[in-house]
């Protein structure tokens, strides 16, 4: 019994030093200490024993057990030790390599724009509504007092979706939406897509963005419709922006203007931005016709009120001085990242 023990403890020393892995010295765990280990069998044999021989047996079974438990703590031990050295190893990051650079994005210059617009338009109580891109004819021109074969239809020649569809060429359509929901007062912006059937070139594209305005109440002059953009100028291009309102012509605002803006490169003295006026134009404005006002139930004797339809395009285009509509709209990173 005495050989046996001392061959268990010999061959459980070898083959702890021997092992390299976790897993493996539980296995010996179990097969040295065990309760159906090696060891264990050796001690239920003991009965056999004389009564001289049981404790010399006993003291040596205790011994070889505790020195393979102290061989498996200190095997662990080791394991443990190696194990973290060669994760530390695997896992190092050189904190000294330049690191991946993350592109952030920015708004559009046309998304900036328009951001302030709004803002400056809900300062002044008004609401900002939508409407959509593809219009009857009835909401883009008809009730806008322009009649089929009006000759105002052909400034604005359209994609025809049928006889009786368009893809809208104004936000205008989304006043007589607005009016025939609601009632005045009515106080709103709508900015949006329009389509036109013209040719791309530095000033125009088949694609371009208007901000629709309106405004119902009683007693609103155009002195309202003035005050009203001329705030609005100052906000955008600074506090000595004048604007200068022309007599123009539109089939639903009487009377119409077109609205010019000082030009904010040479400042009312004539340079080649401006071709010389001094001045640019910046959008079409007026005050609501009555028959327009009629048609969406709105009594003209009782109330009154303005419209403008402002190119945000043009607008953003002379706050960052970019003279061609296209590069807009390129998404070329080398211009947009100026902004
Ligand atoms: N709809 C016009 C255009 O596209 C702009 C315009 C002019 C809008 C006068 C208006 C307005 O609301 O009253 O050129």
């Amino acid at each position: 019994m005495k050989e046996q023990l001392e061959k268990i403890r010999q061959l459980a020393e070898k083959e702890l030093t021997e092992c390299g892995a976790a897993d493996v010295l539980e296995n010996l765990r179990v097969k040295y200490l065990g309760k159906k280990g090696e060891l264990t069998a050796i001690l239920k044999q003991m009965g056999q024993l004389s009564a001289e021989e049981r404790p010399v047996i006993g003291q040596l079974a205790n011994d070889v057990r505790r020195t393979i438990e102290e061989k498996i703590t200190e095997r662990a031990e080791i394991l443990r030790t190696e194990f973290a050295a060669r994760k530390l190893k695997e896992e190092t990051i050189d904190v000294t390599l330049p690191g991946k650079k993350q592109n952030v994005g920015k708004l559009h210059p046309l998304t900036v724009t328009l951001n302030d617009v709004k803002e400056i338009f809900l300062g002044m109580g008004f609401e900002v509504v939508e409407g959509p891109e593809v219009e009857t004819d009835h909401y883009c021109f008809e009730a806008l007092n322009m009649p089929k074969h009006h000759p105002a239809r052909d400034t604005q020649d359209t994609f025809y979706i049928n006889d009786n569809v368009v893809l809208r060429t104004q936000t205008s359509s989304v006043q007589i939406r607005t009016m025939e929901k609601k009632k005045p007062p009515i106080r709103i912006i709508s900015p949006g897509r329009v389509y036109r059937s013209d040719a791309v070139d530095a000033t125009h594209s088949p694609i371009f963005h208007q901000i629709e305005g309106l405004v119902i109440d009683k007693g609103i002059t155009m002195a309202d419709l003035n005050g009203t953009l001329e705030l609005l100028m100052k906000r955008l291009y600074g506090e000595d922006c004048k604007i200068r309102l022309r007599p123009h012509h539109f089939p639903y605002t009487e009377p119409s203007a077109e609205v010019d803006i000082m030009c904010f490169n040479c400042h009312g003295e004539g340079c080649p931005m401006c071709k010389n006026e001094g001045y640019i134009e910046v959008l079409g404005a007026g005050m609501v016709h009555p028959k327009v006002l009629e048609g969406c139930g709105i009594d003209p004797e009782v109330y009154s009120g303005f419209a403008f339809g402002i190119g945000l395009e043009r607008i953003t285009m002379g706050r960052y001085e970019i003279n061609d509509l296209r590069l807009l709209y390129e998404n070329d990173m080398r211009f947009l990242g100026q902004f």
